[in-house]
């Protein structure tokens, strides 16, 4: 399977992977030939890249058939929340965020990094899929930070639910494409607080998973909201969902914006280090997480193309790269590879 950007798909290639809808339900399955209506309409809807079947890189991206089903549940659990919210349901919404709970246990005790970063996302299904990303990456953060079982529960559970409080802001204000008002940005700015209020109303969520909530605007140099908070004074909570929201948020399409290529998502990271964040978490999220996920098409600097298979732990630019034989032959002598471990003058330059 590599993936590819929709520009690049061609006709009659194969989807590797589902695409779902917001409710969670299978827009087109893999496995499905893409024709030029598919492609039309899988760009029309925002689709920015796919996976697509290629036996060539057959041994590299493994489908996680019980994550997917796990995000697939919390997706369709993501509604429930919010009715439960709205209709005051305190028992029901205990019982919605045991699900979100199997889903973080699963992440940090059998996740493999490389495999869940890049899910496929459109504009309809953009506000589920995003707390779900922004759960799963804080999970993977949080377990690189030593943080113990309970701690990642609380952790992961408020990086799902860190937007919860926009549930109070009218839907004409959160959709709106043009630029906001003052007014109308100020009231954005008081979700954390939103999500707060409703969260403490639940005697059942736990301090830190509201600290989640309450502050992952909150920025190291006190520029965030609502509270301006500085450096200690967020929860280390706080800033692991501060910088994988902000992550999550950039690789994935809006309609007010394209999203920005996983290389320049992780340089706004690493840019905003000591500034926006804490350096020590963006120092663990560069040992967390590679800047060019597997299967992704990149450019090196001798002109040749490939597709990233490994990763090499600790150096996030530098992966092992398969390069193929252009005239289509497979089998074992259909490429080579190169580790950019071992070729230290060689550097990606793109994604192609
Ligand atoms: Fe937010």
């Amino acid at each position: 399977m590599r993936l590819e950007f929709m520009c690049n798909v061609k006709e009659n290639e194969v989807l590797g992977k589902n695409i779902y809808t917001s409710e969670g339900t299978i827009l087109l399955k893999a496995g499905v030939s893409l024709n030029s209506f598919f492609i039309d309409k899988l760009k029309k809807i925002g689709v920015s890249y796919v996976y697509i079947q290629d036996e060539r890189l057959d041994d590299v991206l493994a489908i996680d058939d019980k994550l997917v089903e796990l995000k697939r549940l919390t997706i369709k659990n993501m509604s429930k929340i919010v009715k439960n919210v709205f209709n005051k349901d305190k028992k029901g919404l205990h019982d919605s965020i045991e699900i979100l709970e199997e889903l973080i246990d699963y992440v940090a005790e059998n996740g493999d990094v490389n495999d869940l970063l890049f899910d496929v996302k459109t504009y309809d299904n953009y506000t589920y899929l995003h707390c779900i990303d922004t759960g799963i990456m804080s999970t993977f953060l949080g377990v690189n930070m030593k943080f113990n079982h309970l701690e990642l529960r609380e952790l992961g559970t408020g990086a799902i639910l860190h937007d919860i409080g926009k549930t109070k802001i009218p839907n004409s204000i959160i959709n709106k494409t043009s630029s906001l008002t003052k007014e109308e940005f100020e009231e954005i700015k008081r979700h954390p607080i939103y999500g707060k209020e409703i969260l403490e109303k639940n005697y059942s969520i736990s301090d830190n998973t509201i600290k989640v909530v309450s502050e992952h605007h909150e920025r190291f140099d006190g520029k965030g909201y609502p509270n301006g908070l500085t450096g200690n004074a967020i929860s280390k909570f706080g800033k692991v969902v501060g910088v994988c929201d902000v992550y999550a948020a950039v690789t994935s399409n809006r309609s007010y914006r394209k999203r920005f290529k996983p290389n320049d998502a992780y340089e706004l990271i690493l840019s905003g280090s000591g500034t926006m964040f804490d350096d020590e978490i963006v120092q663990k999220f560069k040992n967390t997480f590679s800047i060019y996920p597997l299967g992704c098409r990149v450019i090196l600097s001798n002109s040749i193309e490939g597709y990233v298979v490994k990763q090499n732990v600790g150096f996030p630019d530098r992966p092992v790269i398969r390069v193929m034989d252009e005239n289509g032959k497979t089998g074992a002598n259909s490429f080579y590879e190169i580790n950019l471990m071992n070729s230290i003058n060689i550097t990606i330059i793109g994604i192609a």
